[in-house]
């Protein structure tokens, strides 16, 4: 089946184009596999750079623009606007007739950001299906796509982890991104419910915070991931932050109180401590309490696998120490982080999952919902 994809929850407008095969019964053999063929984002960071956050408004106006050009980098064809205002397909948009399925993210995000990509998936449903009556248009949640990141591979390869059910789940998820942080017991592919969340800040947008007192641009993530890393090396250790909640035997999080902590150190700067310093004691900081809860939550339901989605995710320095955690104190679980281009925001992570949710039928109703929960 092929997959047309849309994401413009935030700020990057995205497009992918995705081969998806096989079914949800493990005992099938054939597995679930996917190929990609295109994965195009549209990055709004420097759009959105100089007011230190997204402007939904700003990030509306460049989904309006960005997503006609992207389809049309698909088609590899210049104007796409000129060809679905006339008859399609025609003999330059061959692809499209190829399409048996259209996925669009409809939550949870920016709602006006949203509704952008709702309305072009609806416009190019409905111009496709008098060609193509078999055509379906899915809504899904963005959470979904991120929980399935880890299914999918570079381009033009099928999937690598097909077939490997067994060494997978059970699985805990930690899904971490700008707007979310939430740990998840995975039973199956199918089969999820959530451990804990955030109560305040998300991991990401407590990244962006503290980049912020820093004076680092947005997005922080990579900036204080790159501080910290810096040629002197921050010494993680020479500063101790607080691990919010660490000894909480729940599986929440809370992050706003380590944002407080940073500022607080900041306004009362006494030693010789740096930047990088700084960034990389707030990063152990936010890891230590991630990584702790993540272990204990795979230990307590007997986790095959830890799998890490979201933003964050893309993270070297918390790939690393999830990876050597896992190794000294679970050594039988496997380990798994999507590349760095499916951590962040994408389409073909929406393919995925409108690929498994279209398998169980599965159906959300075509508006945007900003709240969405999973
Ligand atoms: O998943 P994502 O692209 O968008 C959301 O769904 O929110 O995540 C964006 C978040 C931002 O807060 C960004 O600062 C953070 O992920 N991020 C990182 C890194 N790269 C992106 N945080 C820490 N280290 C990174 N390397
Ligand atoms: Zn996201």
């Amino acid at each position: 089946m092929r997959i047309l994809a849309i994401e413009t929850s935030c700020d990057e407008t995205a497009i992918a184009l995705v081969e998806a095969k096989g079914g949800l019964d493990p005992s099938a053999g054939s597995g679930l596999q996917f190929k990609i063929l295109k994965n195009l984002v549209a990055s709004q960071i420097k759009i959105h750079r100089p007011y230190g956050g997204v402007v939904p408004n700003l990030a509306k106006r460049e989904h309006l623009k960005n997503l006609p050009i992207l389809m049309g980098e698909i088609l590899k064809i210049s104007n796409f606007q000129f060809l679905i205002s006339k008859q399609i397909p025609n003999s330059k948009s061959k692809i499209l007739n190829t399409i048996d399925l259209i996925t669009v993210t409809i939550g949870p995000g920016l709602e006006p950001c949203l509704w952008t990509g709702i309305n072009f998936a609806k416009e190019l449903y409905s111009k496709l299906r008098t060609h193509n009556p078999k055509l379906k248009l899915v809504g899904i949640s963005h959470l979904e796509g991120h929980l399935y990141s880890f299914l999918l591979s570079q381009k033009s390869q099928w999937s690598m982890v097909n077939g490997q059910w067994s060494k997978i789940f059970p699985a805990i998820s930690l899904l971490v991104s700008g707007g979310h942080t939430i740990l998840l017991l995975m039973k199956d592919l199918i089969h999820y419910k959530k451990l804990g969340e955030t109560r305040d800040d998300a991991v990401g947008e407590c990244f962006d915070k503290v980049a912020r007192l820093l004076g680092l641009p947005y997005p922080g993530g990579p900036e204080i991931e790159k501080l910290a890393l810096r040629q002197a090396q921050g010494r993680p250790n020479v500063i101790h932050f607080p691990r919010p909640m660490i000894n909480q035997k729940n599986y929440d999080f809370s992050f706003s109180g380590l944002k407080t902590a940073v500022l607080y150190y900041l306004r009362d700067l006494r030693n010789n401590s740096s930047a990088a310093d700084i960034a990389a004691a707030f990063q152990a900081a936010a890891f230590d309490v991630l990584i702790d809860k993540t272990l204990r939550a795979a230990k307590e339901y007997k986790a095959k696998s830890i799998l890490i989605a979201g933003g964050v995710a893309s993270n070297k320095t918390l790939q690393k120490q999830f990876k050597s955690s896992v190794k000294s104190q679970l050594s039988n679980v496997n380990f798994f982080a999507p590349t760095k281009n499916f951590c962040t925001d994408n389409a073909a992570m929406i393919a995925v999952a409108g690929y498994i949710n279209y398998l169980q039928d599965k159906k959300h109703r075509l508006i945007a919902q900003g709240n969405l929960t999973i």
